[in-house]
Protein backbone atom coordinates (compact mmCIF):
# COMPACT_ATOMS: atom_id res chain seq x y z
CA UNK A 1 0.00 0.00 0.00
CA UNK A 2 1.63 3.47 -1.06
CA UNK A 3 0.08 6.67 0.40
CA UNK A 4 0.91 9.81 -0.73
CA UNK A 5 0.85 12.63 1.80
CA UNK A 6 0.66 16.17 0.86
CA UNK A 7 1.61 18.97 3.21
CA UNK A 8 3.14 16.08 5.41
CA UNK A 9 5.68 19.08 6.49
CA UNK A 10 3.07 20.87 8.23
CA UNK A 11 0.97 20.30 11.92
CA UNK A 12 -0.96 17.97 11.35
CA UNK A 13 0.17 15.73 8.52
CA UNK A 14 3.77 15.25 10.04
CA UNK A 15 1.53 14.15 12.66
CA UNK A 16 -0.73 11.63 10.15
CA UNK A 17 2.87 10.24 8.60
CA UNK A 18 3.98 9.17 12.23
CA UNK A 19 1.09 7.44 12.87
CA UNK A 20 0.45 5.42 9.51
CA UNK A 21 4.09 4.27 10.34
CA UNK A 22 3.52 3.44 13.43
CA UNK A 23 -0.34 1.58 12.55
CA UNK A 24 0.59 0.16 9.33
CA UNK A 25 3.69 -1.40 9.13
CA UNK A 26 3.20 -2.29 5.80
CA UNK A 27 2.06 0.87 4.62
CA UNK A 28 4.50 2.74 2.14
CA UNK A 29 4.48 6.76 2.99
CA UNK A 30 5.23 9.94 0.23
CA UNK A 31 5.28 13.36 1.45
CA UNK A 32 5.07 16.00 -1.41
CA UNK A 33 5.43 19.22 0.45
CA UNK A 34 5.99 22.32 -1.13
CA UNK A 35 7.83 23.55 2.00
CA UNK A 36 5.98 26.93 2.60
CA UNK A 37 6.94 28.95 5.98
CA UNK A 38 4.87 26.13 7.28
CA UNK A 39 6.46 23.60 5.98
CA UNK A 40 9.52 22.26 8.43
CA UNK A 41 11.62 19.74 7.02
CA UNK A 42 13.49 18.94 10.59
CA UNK A 43 9.88 17.27 11.72
CA UNK A 44 10.26 14.06 9.26
CA UNK A 45 13.99 14.34 10.08
CA UNK A 46 13.92 11.15 12.13
CA UNK A 47 12.28 9.51 9.24
CA UNK A 48 14.17 10.35 6.50
CA UNK A 49 16.15 7.74 4.76
CA UNK A 50 13.94 4.83 6.10
CA UNK A 51 12.92 2.29 3.78
CA UNK A 52 9.36 3.09 4.08
CA UNK A 53 9.14 6.70 3.69
CA UNK A 54 10.22 9.38 1.10
CA UNK A 55 10.03 12.80 0.58
CA UNK A 56 9.61 15.06 -2.28
CA UNK A 57 9.75 18.66 -2.21
CA UNK A 58 7.33 19.76 -4.86
CA UNK A 59 4.20 22.57 -5.29
CA UNK A 60 0.96 20.73 -5.57
CA UNK A 61 -0.04 23.19 -8.48
CA UNK A 62 2.97 21.84 -10.54
CA UNK A 63 1.10 19.55 -12.45
CA UNK A 64 4.29 18.04 -14.08
CA UNK A 65 6.17 17.61 -10.79
CA UNK A 66 2.92 16.25 -9.72
CA UNK A 67 2.47 14.08 -12.90
CA UNK A 68 5.96 12.73 -12.39
CA UNK A 69 5.81 11.18 -8.82
CA UNK A 70 2.16 9.71 -9.70
CA UNK A 71 4.05 8.22 -13.02
CA UNK A 72 6.79 6.41 -10.09
CA UNK A 73 4.98 5.74 -7.44
CA UNK A 74 1.92 4.64 -8.30
CA UNK A 75 -0.25 5.21 -5.41
CA UNK A 76 -3.20 3.91 -3.98
CA UNK A 77 -4.37 6.77 -1.69
CA UNK A 78 -4.02 10.14 -1.85
CA UNK A 79 -4.55 12.58 1.28
CA UNK A 80 -4.50 16.22 0.90
CA UNK A 81 -3.20 18.11 3.83
CA UNK A 82 -1.48 20.69 1.93
CA UNK A 83 -2.64 24.24 2.22
CA UNK A 84 -2.22 27.48 3.10
CA UNK A 85 -4.21 26.75 6.61
CA UNK A 86 -3.49 30.25 8.61
CA UNK A 87 -7.35 32.70 8.66
CA UNK A 88 -4.97 35.87 9.95
CA UNK A 89 -2.46 35.43 6.32
CA UNK A 90 -5.36 34.81 3.99
CA UNK A 91 -7.06 38.17 5.05
CA UNK A 92 -3.67 39.95 4.61
CA UNK A 93 -3.46 38.54 1.25
CA UNK A 94 -5.66 35.55 0.19
CA UNK A 95 -4.43 34.79 -3.72
CA UNK A 96 -1.97 32.37 -2.94
CA UNK A 97 -5.22 30.54 -0.58
CA UNK A 98 -7.39 30.06 -3.96
CA UNK A 99 -4.08 28.85 -5.83
CA UNK A 100 -3.19 26.10 -3.43
CA UNK A 101 -6.26 25.30 -1.91
CA UNK A 102 -8.60 25.18 -4.61
CA UNK A 103 -6.07 24.77 -7.60
CA UNK A 104 -3.90 22.69 -6.34
CA UNK A 105 -6.88 20.39 -5.16
CA UNK A 106 -7.74 20.51 -8.71
CA UNK A 107 -4.45 19.29 -9.96
CA UNK A 108 -4.15 16.47 -7.25
CA UNK A 109 -8.11 14.94 -8.73
CA UNK A 110 -6.68 15.38 -12.02
CA UNK A 111 -4.07 13.36 -11.63
CA UNK A 112 -5.82 11.09 -9.45
CA UNK A 113 -8.31 10.35 -12.13
CA UNK A 114 -5.50 9.42 -15.13
CA UNK A 115 -3.53 7.01 -13.02
CA UNK A 116 -6.76 5.51 -11.43
CA UNK A 117 -5.75 5.91 -7.54
CA UNK A 118 -8.00 3.92 -5.68
CA UNK A 119 -8.81 6.91 -2.76
CA UNK A 120 -8.55 10.81 -2.61
CA UNK A 121 -9.06 12.28 0.44
CA UNK A 122 -9.95 15.58 1.08
CA UNK A 123 -8.74 16.76 4.70
CA UNK A 124 -10.67 19.70 5.26
CA UNK A 125 -12.53 22.10 7.93
CA UNK A 126 -15.61 22.69 10.11
CA UNK A 127 -14.73 26.14 9.18
CA UNK A 128 -16.66 25.75 5.73
CA UNK A 129 -19.79 25.76 8.05
CA UNK A 130 -19.28 29.23 9.14
CA UNK A 131 -19.79 30.31 12.95
CA UNK A 132 -22.39 29.98 15.09
CA UNK A 133 -24.01 31.91 18.17
CA UNK A 134 -22.46 31.82 21.76
CA UNK A 135 -25.99 31.32 23.24
CA UNK A 136 -27.25 28.49 21.34
CA UNK A 137 -25.36 25.53 22.66
CA UNK A 138 -27.85 23.06 21.54
CA UNK A 139 -26.58 24.03 18.30
CA UNK A 140 -23.55 22.47 16.17
CA UNK A 141 -22.57 21.57 12.71
CA UNK A 142 -23.47 18.92 11.02
CA UNK A 143 -22.31 16.98 7.79
CA UNK A 144 -26.11 18.87 6.25
CA UNK A 145 -25.30 22.45 7.46
CA UNK A 146 -25.37 24.44 5.03
CA UNK A 147 -21.87 25.94 3.90
CA UNK A 148 -21.65 29.76 4.73
CA UNK A 149 -18.21 30.74 4.83
CA UNK A 150 -16.27 33.81 6.57
CA UNK A 151 -13.12 33.93 5.48
CA UNK A 152 -10.51 34.01 2.21
CA UNK A 153 -9.39 31.12 4.03
CA UNK A 154 -12.69 29.45 4.70
CA UNK A 155 -13.79 30.35 1.67
CA UNK A 156 -10.62 28.85 -0.25
CA UNK A 157 -11.68 25.30 1.56
CA UNK A 158 -15.15 25.10 1.02
CA UNK A 159 -14.65 25.86 -2.95
CA UNK A 160 -12.08 22.80 -2.66
CA UNK A 161 -14.72 20.62 -1.01
CA UNK A 162 -17.11 21.82 -3.94
CA UNK A 163 -14.71 20.66 -6.67
CA UNK A 164 -14.51 17.31 -4.26
CA UNK A 165 -17.69 16.63 -4.63
CA UNK A 166 -18.60 17.61 -8.14
CA UNK A 167 -15.42 15.08 -9.70
CA UNK A 168 -16.79 12.70 -7.45
CA UNK A 169 -19.95 13.07 -9.16
CA UNK A 170 -19.27 13.53 -12.75
CA UNK A 171 -15.91 11.36 -12.90
CA UNK A 172 -16.58 9.26 -10.37
CA UNK A 173 -13.49 9.61 -8.51
CA UNK A 174 -13.73 7.62 -5.09
CA UNK A 175 -13.11 10.41 -2.90
CA UNK A 176 -14.13 11.20 0.88
CA UNK A 177 -13.70 14.55 2.97
CA UNK A 178 -12.95 14.82 6.45
CA UNK A 179 -14.12 18.38 8.30
CA UNK A 180 -12.15 18.77 11.37
CA UNK A 181 -12.29 21.05 14.55
CA UNK A 182 -9.35 23.25 15.83
CA UNK A 183 -6.58 21.34 16.42
CA UNK A 184 -3.56 20.87 19.04
CA UNK A 185 -0.69 19.01 19.95
CA UNK A 186 3.12 18.88 18.71
CA UNK A 187 4.91 20.80 15.60
CA UNK A 188 1.89 23.22 15.20
CA UNK A 189 3.39 26.23 14.19
CA UNK A 190 3.50 28.85 16.11
CA UNK A 191 1.10 31.62 14.56
CA UNK A 192 -1.92 29.66 15.54
CA UNK A 193 -3.39 30.59 18.88
CA UNK A 194 -2.35 27.07 21.66
CA UNK A 195 1.77 27.03 20.03
CA UNK A 196 2.23 31.15 19.64
CA UNK A 197 0.80 32.03 23.38
CA UNK A 198 3.24 28.91 25.10
CA UNK A 199 6.32 30.56 23.05
CA UNK A 200 5.06 34.01 24.18
CA UNK A 201 4.93 33.36 27.64
CA UNK A 202 7.77 31.19 27.94
CA UNK A 203 9.21 34.51 26.50
CA UNK A 204 7.52 36.44 29.01
CA UNK A 205 6.27 38.21 26.12
CA UNK A 206 2.62 39.90 25.76
CA UNK A 207 -0.37 37.10 24.62
CA UNK A 208 -2.31 38.78 22.26
CA UNK A 209 -5.83 37.67 22.91
CA UNK A 210 -8.30 38.92 19.68
CA UNK A 211 -10.84 41.26 21.44
CA UNK A 212 -12.39 40.04 24.83
CA UNK A 213 -11.29 36.66 23.76
CA UNK A 214 -14.76 35.14 23.90
CA UNK A 215 -14.73 33.43 21.08
CA UNK A 216 -15.05 29.60 21.49
CA UNK A 217 -12.98 26.70 19.68
CA UNK A 218 -13.85 23.21 19.67
CA UNK A 219 -10.07 21.51 20.54
CA UNK A 220 -9.38 18.17 19.40
CA UNK A 221 -6.07 16.36 20.20
CA UNK A 222 -4.26 16.24 16.48
CA UNK A 223 -3.96 11.88 16.69
CA UNK A 224 -7.64 11.48 17.38
CA UNK A 225 -7.91 13.46 14.39
CA UNK A 226 -4.77 11.04 12.86
CA UNK A 227 -7.02 7.94 13.36
CA UNK A 228 -10.10 9.54 12.41
CA UNK A 229 -8.86 9.69 8.60
CA UNK A 230 -7.23 6.42 8.87
CA UNK A 231 -10.48 4.61 10.02
CA UNK A 232 -12.35 6.89 6.47
CA UNK A 233 -9.88 5.34 4.57
CA UNK A 234 -10.16 1.90 5.38
CA UNK A 235 -13.92 2.06 6.35
CA UNK A 236 -15.60 5.48 4.92
CA UNK A 237 -17.72 5.66 2.26
CA UNK A 238 -16.83 6.81 -0.84
CA UNK A 239 -18.64 10.46 -1.83
CA UNK A 240 -19.17 10.81 2.03
CA UNK A 241 -18.36 13.98 4.18
CA UNK A 242 -17.54 13.49 7.77
CA UNK A 243 -17.49 15.62 10.82
CA UNK A 244 -14.57 15.27 13.15
CA UNK A 245 -14.71 16.71 16.48
CA UNK A 246 -14.92 16.02 20.78
CA UNK A 247 -17.50 17.95 21.86
CA UNK A 248 -14.84 19.97 23.46
CA UNK A 249 -15.57 23.46 23.23
CA UNK A 250 -13.26 26.34 25.32
CA UNK A 251 -13.19 30.08 24.74
CA UNK A 252 -10.08 31.78 23.69
CA UNK A 253 -9.66 33.52 26.64
CA UNK A 254 -9.62 30.36 28.76
CA UNK A 255 -7.17 28.71 27.20
CA UNK A 256 -4.69 31.43 27.63
CA UNK A 257 -4.99 31.69 30.97
CA UNK A 258 -4.76 27.88 31.28
CA UNK A 259 -1.54 28.18 29.44
CA UNK A 260 -0.31 30.50 31.68
CA UNK A 261 -1.26 28.53 34.90
CA UNK A 262 0.52 25.68 33.38
CA UNK A 263 3.97 27.42 32.62
CA UNK A 264 3.35 29.64 36.42
CA UNK A 265 3.32 32.46 34.02
CA UNK A 266 1.10 35.62 35.40
CA UNK A 267 -2.08 36.25 33.45
CA UNK A 268 -1.19 40.22 33.25
CA UNK A 269 1.24 39.02 30.10
CA UNK A 270 -2.77 39.02 28.69
CA UNK A 271 -3.33 41.88 26.32
CA UNK A 272 -6.50 42.38 24.18
CA UNK A 273 -5.90 43.52 20.71
CA UNK A 274 -7.75 44.44 17.88
CA UNK A 275 -10.44 41.72 16.83
CA UNK A 276 -9.88 39.50 13.93
CA UNK A 277 -11.99 40.65 10.97
CA UNK A 278 -14.64 39.00 10.35
CA UNK A 279 -13.94 36.64 13.47
CA UNK A 280 -16.25 33.58 13.33
CA UNK A 281 -18.11 33.25 17.39
CA UNK A 282 -18.09 29.66 18.00
CA UNK A 283 -17.41 26.09 16.11
CA UNK A 284 -18.64 23.18 17.66
CA UNK A 285 -18.76 19.51 15.56
CA UNK A 286 -21.40 16.79 15.95
CA UNK A 287 -19.61 13.84 15.45
CA UNK A 288 -22.51 11.37 15.53
CA UNK A 289 -21.92 10.16 11.54
CA UNK A 290 -17.93 8.78 12.36
CA UNK A 291 -19.07 7.55 15.78
CA UNK A 292 -22.04 5.50 14.53
CA UNK A 293 -20.83 4.69 11.10
CA UNK A 294 -17.42 4.23 11.39
CA UNK A 295 -16.91 3.82 15.40
CA UNK A 296 -14.56 6.83 15.73
CA UNK A 297 -14.10 8.59 19.79
CA UNK A 298 -11.83 10.44 20.80
CA UNK A 299 -8.92 9.14 23.10
CA UNK A 300 -7.69 12.38 24.62
CA UNK A 301 -9.27 14.03 27.28
CA UNK A 302 -8.42 17.87 26.49
CA UNK A 303 -6.72 18.09 29.94
CA UNK A 304 -4.16 15.40 29.49
CA UNK A 305 -3.63 16.54 25.95
CA UNK A 306 -2.84 20.40 26.54
CA UNK A 307 -0.18 19.36 29.31
CA UNK A 308 1.38 17.06 27.00
CA UNK A 309 1.72 19.70 24.47
CA UNK A 310 2.86 22.20 26.49
CA UNK A 311 5.56 19.59 27.42
CA UNK A 312 6.08 19.12 23.97
CA UNK A 313 6.92 22.18 23.27
CA UNK A 314 9.28 22.64 26.73
CA UNK A 315 10.92 19.72 25.82
CA UNK A 316 11.68 21.14 22.01
CA UNK A 317 12.55 24.44 22.41
CA UNK A 318 15.26 24.26 19.05
CA UNK A 319 12.20 23.23 16.86
CA UNK A 320 9.97 26.43 17.59
CA UNK A 321 12.50 28.44 19.23
CA UNK A 322 14.24 28.54 15.22
CA UNK A 323 10.89 29.58 13.90
CA UNK A 324 10.54 32.12 15.77
CA UNK A 325 13.64 34.10 14.79
CA UNK A 326 14.32 35.19 11.55
CA UNK A 327 11.51 35.40 8.63
CA UNK A 328 9.22 35.02 11.26
CA UNK A 329 9.85 38.18 13.24
CA UNK A 330 8.70 40.08 9.96
CA UNK A 331 5.85 38.69 10.32
CA UNK A 332 4.70 39.60 13.56
CA UNK A 333 5.82 43.17 13.38
CA UNK A 334 3.58 42.76 10.90
CA UNK A 335 0.24 41.42 12.03
CA UNK A 336 0.21 42.51 15.90
CA UNK A 337 2.80 45.37 15.94
CA UNK A 338 -0.06 48.15 15.20
CA UNK A 339 -2.80 46.08 16.74
P1 LIG B 1 0.13 23.73 8.16
O1 LIG B 1 0.03 25.13 7.68
O2 LIG B 1 0.83 23.43 9.43
O3 LIG B 1 0.82 22.82 7.04
C1 LIG B 1 0.53 22.94 5.68
C2 LIG B 1 1.60 22.18 4.90
O4 LIG B 1 1.25 22.26 3.50
C3 LIG B 1 3.00 22.76 5.03
O5 LIG B 1 3.93 21.72 5.22
C4 LIG B 1 3.23 23.46 3.70
O6 LIG B 1 4.60 23.50 3.30
C5 LIG B 1 2.40 22.60 2.76
N1 LIG B 1 1.98 23.32 1.55
C6 LIG B 1 1.40 24.56 1.48
N2 LIG B 1 1.18 24.88 0.20
C7 LIG B 1 1.59 23.83 -0.55
C8 LIG B 1 1.60 23.57 -1.95
N3 LIG B 1 1.16 24.47 -2.82
N4 LIG B 1 2.10 22.38 -2.37
C9 LIG B 1 2.57 21.47 -1.49
N5 LIG B 1 2.60 21.67 -0.17
C10 LIG B 1 2.11 22.84 0.30
O7 LIG B 1 -1.37 23.21 8.20
P2 LIG B 1 -2.09 22.18 9.19
O8 LIG B 1 -2.57 22.92 10.37
O9 LIG B 1 -1.23 20.98 9.36
O10 LIG B 1 -3.37 21.81 8.32
C11 LIG B 1 -3.33 20.74 7.38
C12 LIG B 1 -4.68 20.61 6.72
O11 LIG B 1 -5.69 20.39 7.68
C13 LIG B 1 -5.10 21.87 5.96
O12 LIG B 1 -5.71 21.47 4.75
C14 LIG B 1 -6.11 22.55 6.88
O13 LIG B 1 -7.06 23.27 6.13
C15 LIG B 1 -6.73 21.34 7.56
N6 LIG B 1 -7.25 21.57 8.92
C16 LIG B 1 -6.47 22.14 9.88
C17 LIG B 1 -6.98 22.29 11.18
C18 LIG B 1 -6.13 22.89 12.29
O14 LIG B 1 -6.63 23.09 13.40
N7 LIG B 1 -4.84 23.13 12.08
C19 LIG B 1 -8.27 21.87 11.48
C20 LIG B 1 -9.05 21.29 10.46
C21 LIG B 1 -8.52 21.14 9.20
P1 LIG C 1 -6.29 30.14 15.21
O1 LIG C 1 -5.33 29.27 15.96
O2 LIG C 1 -5.75 31.11 14.21
O3 LIG C 1 -7.35 29.15 14.53
P2 LIG C 1 -8.74 29.49 13.76
O4 LIG C 1 -8.88 30.94 13.58
O5 LIG C 1 -8.54 28.77 12.46
O6 LIG C 1 -9.80 28.90 14.62
O7 LIG C 1 -7.14 30.96 16.25
C1 LIG C 1 -7.94 30.32 17.24
C2 LIG C 1 -8.71 31.38 17.98
O8 LIG C 1 -7.78 32.19 18.71
C3 LIG C 1 -9.46 32.34 17.07
O9 LIG C 1 -10.70 32.68 17.68
C4 LIG C 1 -8.57 33.56 16.99
C5 LIG C 1 -7.88 33.57 18.34
N1 LIG C 1 -6.51 34.13 18.34
C6 LIG C 1 -6.16 35.13 19.28
O10 LIG C 1 -6.99 35.56 20.10
N2 LIG C 1 -4.89 35.63 19.25
C7 LIG C 1 -3.94 35.18 18.37
O11 LIG C 1 -2.80 35.70 18.37
C8 LIG C 1 -4.31 34.16 17.44
C9 LIG C 1 -3.32 33.64 16.44
C10 LIG C 1 -5.59 33.65 17.47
Amino acid sequence: MTIIVTGGAGFIGSNFIFYMLKAHLDYRIVCLDKLTYAGNLSTLAPIMGKADFRFVRADICDREAVDGLFAEEKPDIVVNFAAESHVDRSIEDPGIFLQTNILGTQVLMDTCRKYGVKRFHQVSTDEVYGDLPLDRPDMLFTEETPIHTSSPYSASKAGADLLVMAYHRTYGLPATISRCSNNYGPYQFPEKLIPLMIANALNDKPLPVYGEGLNVRDWLYVEDHCRAIDLILRSGKVGEIYNIGGHNEMRNIDIVRLICKELGKPESLITHVTDRKGHDMRYAIDPTKIHTELGWLPEMRFEDGIKKTIRWYLDNRPWWEKIVTGEYQNYYRKMYGGR
